[in-house]
């Protein structure tokens, strides 16, 4: 399901606090520059963040969605991502207008469910706790949570879901980074319940889940997967891509997208969420192998299409419909 506000203009944001939640976690509260009541969004959204260094990156709203006072995200430093992360939290700082998108929904919690199961790790806590606190907001207590995360240092939000009125509700895990540790689903899932599960947190967390519910029906499993598609770029190598229409060859360095390269060349091409997963930067491959990194397209389609934003080449060339 998505839903989306009505604007797709750009709009700025101040920011009015800029607060550590964990380690290498920094939480960013946003309010309407004019300090206008900012619209309710719905559990699950995500906004688009135009960060200091150009790039965009999609931020899960972690807030209650009824809330119009303020909204709040909380962002992950990633030193081995593509460097959005990093520019938000070595370089926003409180006071700052911050250009943001209208918040989309691609992760939207499901009404008047009989009972909900959340799965978050990391900072996959975040569009989950949205949820969490709606319910709560509701008088609703038919969910459980289960939050795995390295360590208790590493855990965003920690005192507030270890709190003795969500007892019962939350369990916390650490596996203190060992897989031997990790969380065992299976007691979970074994039995399918009359439940929605939400899942978010890193891709073998999200691969875990999905393989221990594939015996529930499909439209009760729901994943978000904000930053899967962007881990471990540090052997990136360079290719280049001819741009079919005109013939023109376009070389993509190690540290550019292929999207940043087009436009470092002048040509304009779609997008939002510059993350994979909101299927707007979508172009017609024509010849060349791709490395799909986005969380789009189906296998059916990756032969012919590619999502510029995060994806790359298995050939020293991609002919693109452009
Ligand atoms: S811009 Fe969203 S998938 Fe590329």
């Amino acid at each position: 399901m998505q839903e989306t506000s009505t604007s797709d203009t750009w709009m700025p944001l101040r920011v009015a606090r800029k607060q550590s939640v964990a380690q290498d976690i920094v939480l960013f509260e946003l309010t309407h520059p004019d300090a206008k009541p900012l619209p309710e969004f719905t559990p699950g959204a995500h906004i688009t963040v135009q960060v200091p260094n150009g790039m965009r990156r999609s931020y899960s709203l972690c807030s209650l969605p009824s809330d119009t006072h303020s909204w709040h995200i909380a962002v992950k430093r990633d030193a081995r991502g593509r460097g959005g992360s990093c520019s938000m939290v070595d370089t926003v700082q409180e006071g700052d207008l911050l250009p943001t998108l209208p918040w989309a929904n691609l992760f939207a919690l499901q009404d008047n469910a009989a009972s909900y199961i959340f799965v978050a790790g990391g900072i996959g806590i975040t569009p989950i706790l949205s949820m969490v606190r709606h319910l709560l907001g509701q008088g609703q207590d038919n969910f459980k949570l289960y939050y795995c995360s390295r360590d208790a240092a590493s855990t965003a939000f920690m005192q507030e879901l270890s709190a003795p009125e969500l007892a019962g509700k939350v369990h916390i895990h650490h596996d203190y980074g060992d897989l031997a540790q990790a969380f065992d689903f299976w007691p979970v899932f074994e039995r399918p319940q009359n439940a929605h599960v939400y899942c978010c947190g890193p891709t073998g967390l999200m691969d875990s889940v999905r393989d221990m519910t594939g015996h529930w029906p499909t439209e009760r499993i729901h994943f978000e997967s904000f930053g899967a598609a962007q881990t471990a770029f540090a052997d990136n190598s360079a290719f280049d891509v001819v741009l079919n229409k005109s013939g023109e060859r376009v070389q993509v360095p190690a540290n550019l997208s292929i999207l940043d390269a087009l436009r470092a060349c002048g040509h304009s091409v779609s997008s939002s969420c510059e993350s994979g997963t909101c299927g707007s930067c979508r172009t017609g491959l024509l010849a060349g192998q791709a490395e799909h990194r986005d969380l789009v397209l189906r296998p059916d389609e990756q032969a012919r299409h590619i999502m510029v934003c995060v994806s790359r080449a298995r050939t020293p060339e991609l002919v693109l419909d452009l």
